[in-house]
């Protein structure tokens, strides 16, 4: 899978997002090595211990880790999921100010042991923490950024997968900016195989209407919520939406995925962190300029970037 020789991947935090995104990376083989770091030792050990036992199953891949930052040495790619997590009903941006402070912490001290890494925020609220992450680091934006909203247009494709009787990948459609309750489907773009969504014809002879998409797009933005509130956090899909993008990144793949750097003069957007749809590769994230937007869906990529702004403002 990946390109880069003895390519290496830690994954800061070992809660139920962290173990989900190094157990999906091992299994997939989207590093030859992977690190689990977190301060709380005795749940680092024993989550690299219980990855480790099922290795003989994984491939090359290997694991290590524990409390000691040392063990991201060498990372390639680091991917960030320490931090508060929702409680049912709270949202991902009353999460900011705590997760704030606990990646301004953070970042210098992984910085100094993996000053070439390309860094990945899952942590929330993602968008926010990429934008004072970056003016904090001064990293180029292209190196750090945010999952965003990978795992919400794995949502958007499973649903419509579902709906019009196709596999997910076959379905090309994007939920773009803020990983939170300001996303929204580019459906000006939105496909089943080279049919646009609204000429599909389903399983069930029929087609699907703009009120159920309306619909899906509502079940994919509150589809964490509901995860939350039936066990208590979302974990298994995040954490394969992140080893995809560790494979992009590890690859060299120049995958287009709709992860979220900080923008600049991206349709008049700038200083804000939002997905958009961006290539993917070795160097980091590309927010692709020639996308384009229906003047509603423009409106929708202000309010969000609005939005985001402002809480951002708030941390300052
Ligand atoms: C979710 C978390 C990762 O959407 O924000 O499941």
């Amino acid at each position: 899978m990946a390109v880069i020789e003895n390519s290496k991947l830690t994954v800061v935090g070992a809660g139920s997002v962290g173990a989900s995104v190094a157990y999906a990376s091992l299994i997939r083989g989207s590093a030859r090595h992977v690190a689990l770091y977190d301060i709380n030792a005795s749940k680092a050990e024993a989550e690299v211990l219980d990855l480790a036992h099922g290795t003989q199953f994984t491939g090359s891949s290997d694991i290590i880790g524990g409390a000691d930052i040392s063990c991201v040495e060498g990372s390639h790619v680091v991917v960030i999921t320490a931090g508060a997590k929702q409680n049912p009903g709270q949202t991902r941006i009353e999460l900011a100010g705590v997760n704030a402070g606990i990646m301004k912490k953070m970042m210098p001290q992984l910085l100094e042991v993996a000053p070439d890494a390309i860094y990945v925020i899952v942590t929330n609220p993602c968008d926010v923490l990429t934008v004072l992450s970056q003016e904090a680091t001064g990293l180029p934006p292209e190196r750090l950024f945010a999952s965003g909203t990978v795992l919400d247009t794995s949502r958007l494709r499973w649903k419509l997968g579902q709906r019009a009787g196709v596999s997910p990948s076959s379905v090309h459609a994007y939920i773009v900016g803020e990983h939170g309750d300001t996303e929204f489907p580019l459906w000006s773009h939105a496909t089943i195989g080279t049919v646009p969504i609204l000429d599909w014809v389903t399983p069930a002879g029929d087609k699907m209407t703009v009120e159920e998409l309306d619909q899906i797009a509502i079940d994919v933005r509150d589809a964490a919520y509901k995860v939350i509130q039936g066990k208590g956090a979302t974990n298994y899909a995040i954490g394969l939406s992140s080893a995809r993008i560790v494979e992009a990144i590890l690859g060299d793949q120049n995958a287009v995925l709709p992860v979220s750097p900080v923008l600049h003069d991206f349709h008049g957007i700038s200083n804000v962190a939002l997905s958009v749809p961006s290539i993917v590769n070795a160097k980091g994230a590309h927010p692709i300029y020639e996308t384009t937007f229906s003047p509603s869906e423009m409106g929708l990529l202000r309010r969000s970037a609005d939005a985001l702004r402002e809480v951002a403002g708030s941390l300052r």
